[in-house]
């Protein structure tokens, strides 16, 4: 099976670690990648690697965004502006949005069938916006949008496994489920696997960092930027599961934030939360999102409150996107 990957943004941060990790996957035949600057250079550079895929770099000139994602199977997106010190993820709506509407309305038109993976912040916003931009265009399909929560969780199995005296992190499964900003973040550690026990002592803490580990490289990096090589890692990650699903692997599971009403198991998670968008384990499959599985079933008490505060967070930025999807420019 060929695959034609694209990254848009892929001059940036995150996106040139990021195409470096794409360009290493045997999955891949054909790597597209599109920013406003500087993309000749870096697949010049990527192109000497010795791995199957052909690199072509893509500048807005001569419809540029279009000859990229032209007929693309897979379109990860971290273009945009990051975060400064003291800047929420919401600060950087304004800039952001706009940005990923112009690349989803591209996408739409010359790859509506393409696997699109939203890394732009704020993901909690960003996704309705692409969401509700597909739509408009009549190619919406729920299960091949994905808000990339990843880093979220690779974050959660980090500190969860320093906490429980784990020499190896990735032997953890930790479900996060919400959003992707603050107090919309909702690790589940009674739901670990294998199971760990969390003094009591630490949980608060533990829950604050999972939910502001982003913070932590936004002030280390001291006004140059937002986490980048990890969430390289992150994405990558994502991005190889997806693939590995539409190869025929089964039973891939990962959270991603996806619109539940559209994707199959998820219009009761949308009913138990009031909201559509939300990030819940997702079973993949060759068509994308096989089924949205629902971890509320079991959550504890402290947990139930976490999501109470996270899905009145969500319901503002979910509302805020759609509204600015559906405001005509
Ligand atoms: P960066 O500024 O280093 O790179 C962004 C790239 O996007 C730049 O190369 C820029 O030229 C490009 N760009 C701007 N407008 C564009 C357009 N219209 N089309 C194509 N490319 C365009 O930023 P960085 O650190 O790579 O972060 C990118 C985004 O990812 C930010 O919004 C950041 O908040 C977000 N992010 C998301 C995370 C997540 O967990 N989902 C984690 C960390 C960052």
């Amino acid at each position: 099976m060929g695959i034609k990957a694209v990254v848009a943004g892929a001059a940036g941060g995150i996106g040139q670690p990021l195409s470096l990790l794409l360009k290493t996957s045997t999955l891949i035949t054909e790597l597209s990648l599109y920013d406003v600057v500087n993309t000749p250079g870096v697949a010049a550079d990527l192109s000497h690697i010795s791995s199957p895929a052909k690199v072509t770099g893509y500048l807005p000139k001569d419809d540029g965004a279009k000859a990229a994602f032209k007929n693309a199977d897979l379109i990860v997106i971290p273009a945009g502006i990051p975060r400064k010190p003291g800047m929420t993820r919401d600060d950087l709506f304004k800039i952001n949005a706009g940005i990923v509407k112009g690349l989803i309305e591209a996408i739409a038109e010359v790859a509506p069938k393409a696997y699109i993976l939203i890394i732009s912040n704020p993901v909690n916003s960003t996704v309705p916006i692409a969401a509700e931009t597909l739509k408009a265009a009549g190619v919406f399909d729920a299960k091949r949008l994905f808000g990339v929560t990843t880093l979220d969780i690779v974050r959660a199995e980090t500190f969860v496994a320093e906490i429980a005296g784990k020499a190896s992190p990735q032997e953890l499964t930790v479900p996060v489920i919400g959003g992707h900003s603050g107090e919309t973040i909702v690790p589940l550690f009674s739901q670990v696997e294998p199971k760990v026990e969390i003094p009591e002592d630490k949980y608060d803490a533990l829950v604050k960092r999972v939910q502001f580990g982003g913070d932590e490289v936004v002030a280390a990096k001291d006004g140059a930027g937002s986490a980048t090589l990890s969430m390289a890692y992150a994405g990558y990650r994502f991005a190889e599961k997806v693939l590995k699903a539409l190869n025929g692997e089964t039973g891939i599971i990962e959270p991603s934030y996806v619109y539940l009403p559209g994707v199959p198991g998820g219009e009761e998670i949308a009913k138990e939360t009031g909201v559509d968008f939300f990030s819940v384990p997702i079973q993949l499959g060759k068509y994308g999102v096989e089924k949205a599985l629902n971890p509320l079933a079991n959550i504890t008490d402290k947990e139930k409150e976490l999501l109470k505060v996270a899905i009145e967070g969500l319901k503002g930025n979910i509302s805020k996107g759609v509204t600015f999807a559906q405001t005509p420019a």
